[in-house]
C-alpha cells in the first residue's frame, strides 16, 4: 500500500447509509408499477444510474414503457428519494466514519468522492460534509455508470492523481469491478465485501486506518 496517496470513496453505502433510503425509493416505486422487488434485486442496482436502475426495473418486470415513461418513473422515485433526504442531517453521518476521514486526511492523503449519485452534492450537505472532499465526481460529471472507470479516472484527474495512487472504497459490486477497470486496488464494505469482492475486505470502515500508514 506504499503508493497510496489517495481514497476515492463511494457515497451510498460507503460514507453514508443512503444505499437504504434508495431501496426503500425503489420498493416504492416497483409497488406502484406492480413489479416484484425485494432488497436482493436491490443489490443490482448499487453504483448504477438512475435511468439504468430503470431499464433494469422494466426488464424485471417484463414491461415495455416509453422513454417519456421511463423519464417520468424515475423522476417519481427520484422525488420519494429526496424527500427521505430531506430528513437527513449531520447526525446522520458516523463517528466511525468521520473519524476515519479525519485521521486519513491527518495521515496525508487526499480524499475524493466517486459516485454515479446526481444527489452527491444534496447528500453530503445534508451530512455536514459540504467542501470537505479534495474533489468529487459524481452522476453530474459522467456519461457512463459503473463498472465503467470514468467517475473514477474523474476523480483521480481531478486531484492529477496517477491512476495507481488510488485506493476505492466501494460496497458495490460494479463498483470494484469499476475500480479494477481504471487499474486501482479497491477496498469493500456491505454488498461487495459479502461477495468477497475487492482486494482487500473491511469488516468494519475504520480498517482502512490498518491499511493506510501515515504517509508523514
Ligand atoms: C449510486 C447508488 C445507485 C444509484 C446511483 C444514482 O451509485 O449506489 O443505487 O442508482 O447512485 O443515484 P441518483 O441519486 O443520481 O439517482
Ligand atoms: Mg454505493
Amino acid at each position: 500500500m506504499e503508493n497510496i496517496k489517495a481514497v476515492i470513496f463511494d457515497l451510498d453505502g460507503v460514507i453514508c447509509s443512503t444505499d437504504e433510503q434508495h431501496y426503500q425509493g425503489w420498493q416504492a416505486l416497483a409497488d406502484k408499477l406492480e413489479i416484484p422487488f425485494s432488497r436482493e434485486v436491490n443489490n443490482r442496482f448499487r453504483g448504477v444510474s438512475r435511468m439504468a436502475c430503470m431499464d433494469i426495473l422494466e426488464e424485471i418486470g417484463g414491461k415495455h414503457y416509453t422513454d417519456e415513461e421511463k423519464v417520468a418513473y424515475a423522476t417519481w422515485k427520484n422525488d420519494y428519494y429526496r424527500q427521505l433526504l430531506g430528513e437527513m442531517s449531520p447526525k446522520d453521518l458516523s463517528i466511525e466514519v468521520k473519524f476515519t476521514l479525519d485521521e486519513l486526511r491527518a495521515r496525508g492523503y487526499l480524499l475524493t468522492i466517486g459516485s454515479s449519485s446526481k444527489n452527491t452534492k444534496y447528500i453530503l450537505q445534508r451530512l455536514g460534509l459540504e467542501g470537505y472532499f479534495d474533489a468529487i465526481s459524481d452522476g453530474t460529471n459522467i456519461v457512463k455508470s459503473k463498472p465503467d472507470p470514468e467517475v473514477f479516472l474523474k476523480s483521480a484527474d481531478f486531484i492529477s492523481m496517477p491512476y495507481e495512487n488510488c485506493l476505492v472504497v466501494e460496497d458495490a459490486i460494479s463498483g470494484v469491478e469499476a475500480a479494477h477497470a481504471a487499474g486501482m486496488k479497491a477496498a469493500s464494505v456491505g454488498d461487495a465485501a459479502e461477495n468477497n469482492m475487492g482486494d482487500f475486505i473491511l469488516k468494519s470502515f475504520s480498517d482502512l486506518l490498518k491499511l493506510l500508514p501515515s504517509m508523514k
